[in-house]
C-alpha cells in the first residue's frame, strides 16, 4: 500500500474543492489540489514553527534562499543569484503583478488557466489570445501565433508546464518562443508552478529563463513548491528576475496591494526543497499510476477523448461529440465534480484532477463512464 492511498476525511474541513459540493454526493475532482496530506518533513518544520509560539511578521532567511537556489540548480541546471527573487503569496498575484508592471497589450494561449484570461482585464489591459493546436497532441501554432501578437502586445503569459493541456514544453518549442519574444521585443512572464510535476520519465523541465542570458533578461518566472508538494493553501511563492529594470518594475506594482508571504508557508517551502524528494519521487509514481487509470477510462468511452498528459495532475478532456448542453452540470448530475472547460476558453472540454488516493479516483472514474454513456 503507498501513503498515498490513505483517504483523508477533507468533507467538513475548509477544503475549496470538497465544501463546493458539502452534502451533495458529487466527488470533487475539479480544483488543483492533491487530496493527499504533504510531506512529513513539512509537518514536522510546521510543527516546530508553531511551537515557536510567536508568529509576527516575517521574511525570508539565507537558509531558505539558498533552499532555492540549490534546488533549482539540482532540479533544472538553472543558476541564479539570490537577489533576482521575488517573494509572492501566490501565483495569481505574480501574474496580476506582471500585467501592472509591463505596459502594453498582453499575449496568451488559450485554452489557459482562467486566472490568465482576467489578469490582464484586472490590470486594464487588453487580451490578445493564440489557439494551441490539438492534433491528439497539443503544439504551437507557428503562423497563429505571428498575427495573434500586435504592435501593441507587450507582455506574453507562458504556461510551463501547461495547465490544462499537460504539455511540458520542449527546447525546441521553448527556443521558438523565445525567438517569437525577442523578434516582437516581448516580457515573458512564465507561469512555472506545475515545474515539479513532469511525470514522462523521459521529460525534463526546462526553466524558460534558462535557455540563455538574452531570454532571462525579458523573463519573469514564477515557481512555487506548492503545486508539488501539495501546499498550496500556504501561500508561499516567488518570481525569478534577473534584469535589474523588469525587477524593480515588478516590486514597484505590487507595493502597497501585496502582502508578506506568511511565516508557516515559508517554513514549509525549505523543508519541501530540503527535504522533499523521496516523498516528491513517490507522488510521481504514483500520479503515473493515476494518469493510467484516467487514459483506459477515457479510452473506453465513446465521443470522449483527450491527449498525453506530460505533466501535471489534470487531464484535458473533450467531450463536445457527446453533444451535451453543459457538460460540468451533466457531469454533476451523475455524481462528479469536474471544471469547466468554459472557464478556459473551451466550452465543451473538462478537466478532471487525478491527484487523488486510487479507490477515490476509481469510483469517480466509474461515475465518469455512467455520465458518458446517458449523454
Ligand atoms: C498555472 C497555474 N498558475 C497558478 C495557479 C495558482 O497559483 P496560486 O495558488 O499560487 O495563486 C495554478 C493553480 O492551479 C495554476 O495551475
Amino acid at each position: 500500500m503507498s501513503r498515498f492511498d490513505e483517504i483523508i476525511d477533507r468533507r467538513d474541513s475548509d477544503s475549496e474543492k470538497w465544501r463546493k459540493y458539502a452534502g451533495r454526493d458529487i466527488l470533487p475532482l475539479w480544483v488543483a489540489d492533491m487530496d493527499f496530506a504533504a510531506p512529513p518533513a513539512v509537518l514536522a518544520a510546521l510543527h516546530r514553527r508553531i511551537e515557536h509560539g510567536v508568529l509576527g511578521y516575517g521574511g525570508p532567511w539565507p537558509s531558505l534562499v539558498a533552499s532555492v537556489l540549490a534546488h533549482l540548480e539540482s532540479e533544472y541546471d538553472w543558476q541564479i543569484e539570490a537577489e533576482w527573487i521575488v517573494w509572492l503569496p501566490g501565483l495569481v498575484t505574480g501574474l496580476n503583478v506582471a500585467c501592472r508592471a509591463v505596459e502594453g497589450d498582453v499575449l496568451t494561449a488559450t485554452p489557459i488557466y482562467p486566472p490568465f484570461l482576467s489578469a490582464p482585464r484586472l490590470s486594464g489591459r487588453a487580451l490578445h489570445r493564440v489557439e494551441l493546436a490539438f492534433d491528439g497532441r497539443w503544439h504551437w501554432d507557428k503562423s497563429a501565433l505571428e498575427t495573434a501578437s500586435t504592435a501593441t502586445t507587450r507582455l506574453f503569459l507562458l504556461c510551463h508546464p501547461h495547465n490544462p493541456v499537460g504539455r511540458c514544453w520542449s527546447r525546441d518549442e521553448l527556443s521558438m518562443l523565445a525567438d517569437y519574444a525577442e523578434r516582437h521585443d516581448l516580457v515573458v512572464c512564465s507561469d512555472e508552478i506545475h515545474c515539479g510535476l513532469v511525470l514522462d520519465q523521459d521529460k525534463r523541465h526546462i526553466p524558460f529563463a534558462s535557455l540563455s542570458p538574452e531570454t532571462a533578461r525579458r523573463t519573469i518566472t514564477l515557481m512555487a513548491p506548492s503545486k508539488t508538494f501539495n501546499i498550496p493553501g500556504l501561500g508561499c511563492a516567488f518570481a525569478v528576475i534577473a534584469d535589474p529594470a523588469l525587477r524593480r518594475a515588478f516590486i514597484r506594482a505590487q507595493q502597497g496591494i501585496v502582502p508578506h508571504v506568511n511565516v508557516l508557508g515559508l517554513a514549509a517551502g525549505e523543508a519541501a526543497y530540503r527535504h522533499g524528494s523521496e516523498w516528491h519521487a513517490e507522488l510521481l509514481d504514483y500520479l503515473r499510476g493515476n494518469r493510467e487509470r484516467v487514459i483506459v477510462a477515457v479510452d473506453a468511452e465513446k465521443g470522449v477523448k483527450m491527449g498525453p498528459v506530460e505533466a501535471t495532475y489534470l487531464a484535458w478532456i473533450d467531450v463536445r461529440e457527446l453533444g451535451l448542453a453543459d457538460p460540468a452540470a451533466h457531469f454533476e448530475a451523475h455524481g462528479l465534480g469536474l471544471s469547466n472547460g468554459a472557464d478556459f476558453g473551451a466550452p465543451g472540454w473538462l478537466r478532471l484532477n487525478f491527484g487523488c488516493p486510487r479507490a477515490t479516483l476509481d469510483e469517480a472514474l466509474l461515475r465518469f463512464s455512467r455520465g458518458c454513456r446517458a449523454a
